[in-house]
């Protein structure tokens, strides 16, 4: 029996490419050279299925056309707000995506961010780099202590529990968190966990907020000017979630008021375009998108794509099943 066609939009980890080449007849992007949407549209009707990541858009003027031979996207990530689901289901794609496989890496990140910024980290280190250091002095690049203070999660998701446990148990960190869908009280006690009506009620009294919803329509600017202005004053924010949950203007007007502490950044609206304006300001850490960023999760990512195409063509649901 002749194998599946499958196109991979991206360069994956080599363990990972390797097992795609086991068991289907694979096309590997080997310059990992970004695909254009006209691309993409010949990758679903050469190919069974198609395996993109966050950074490849399906929307619907990819996805929307007729003789589509593919009818599966196992997506490489968590996040799928980059594929137009309506659009995939109305042209019968089944959706997979890649989740619990990255929590951890991603939550250290968070957690990487939270005291970086805190801590003054990458101000610190661009100060040695350039040879501006004159030496230790008591006044010298004092920051913000992160053990004890009150960590505010939105969103309280796979992600967001871990870095509540880190946190909690590795920082003694009282715990804070709205999300529209909690988890069993058992859950949220065991993390020592205090749940919150409303977004705003964790903002008003977190020393650190953290986002971790998805992203799309239903957040997009949900850290806006207004909800910025009600953090506490020289609080932190962190995102490793999508850039569209922030306002990145009104974001940027917070930091240069003094208002907020810092801003700990890994994802950006509109990304990998950063703004200038925060770029240019030294109470901001921003990394490039490099939450699932570790060789062991990159790997068991592709390999967890590889599962759910291996269940979809054997006749079996796939277990990241999205749509
Ligand atoms: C995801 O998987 O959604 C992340 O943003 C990248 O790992």
């Amino acid at each position: 029996m002749s194998k599946p066609k499958v196109v991979v939009t991206r360069r994956w980890p080599e363990a990972a490419e390797a097992r795609m080449k086991e068991l289907f007849d694979v096309s590997l992007n080997a310059t990992d050279t970004p695909m254009s949407a006209a691309e993409l549209t010949r990758a679903l009707k050469s190919a069974d299925a198609v395996c993109p990541t966050v950074s490849d858009t399906f929307n619907a003027e990819v996805l929307d056309h007729d003789g589509l031979s593919a009818k599966i996207l196992g997506n490489f990530g968590v996040g799928f707000n980059h594929v137009d689901l309506e659009a995939a289901k109305k042209r019968g794609l089944v959706v997979t995506n890649t989740p619990e496989v990255l929590t951890d890496c991603t939550a250290d990140l968070a957690m990487t961010l939270m005291l970086m910024v805190a801590r003054r980290a990458g101000e610190g280190e661009r100060h040695v780099r350039t040879n501006a250091w004159t030496g230790w002095r008591p006044t010298h690049m004092m920051g913000a202590k992160v053990t004890g203070k009150t960590l505010g999660l939105i969103g309280f998701g796979r992600i967001a529990r871990a870095m509540a446990h880190k946190a909690h148990f590795g920082f003694g960190m009282r715990i804070l968190f709205n999300d529209p869908f909690p988890p069993s009280a058992e859950v949220v006690n065991a993390l020592g966990a205090t749940a919150c009506a409303t977004p705003e009620e964790v903002i008003a009294s977190a020393d650190f907020v953290s986002l971790h919803c998805p992203g799309g329509a239903a957040t997009r600017h949900l850290m806006n000017a207004e909800r910025l202005a009600s953090m506490k004053p020289g609080a932190f924010l962190v995102n490793t979630a999508r850039g569209d949950v922030v306002d990145q203007d009104a974001l940027v007007a917070a930091l240069k008021s003094g208002r907020l502490g810092g801003a700990g950044l890994d994802v950006y609206d509109g990304e990998p375009a950063v703004p200038e304006s925060l770029k240019t300001l030294e109470n901001v850490v921003l990394l490039p998108h490099l939450g699932s960023a570790s060789l062991e999760t990159r790997v068991a990512m592709g390999m967890r794509v590889i599962d759910n195409l291996e269940a979809y063509f054997a006749g079996r649901p796939p277990r990241d099943r999205v749509a």
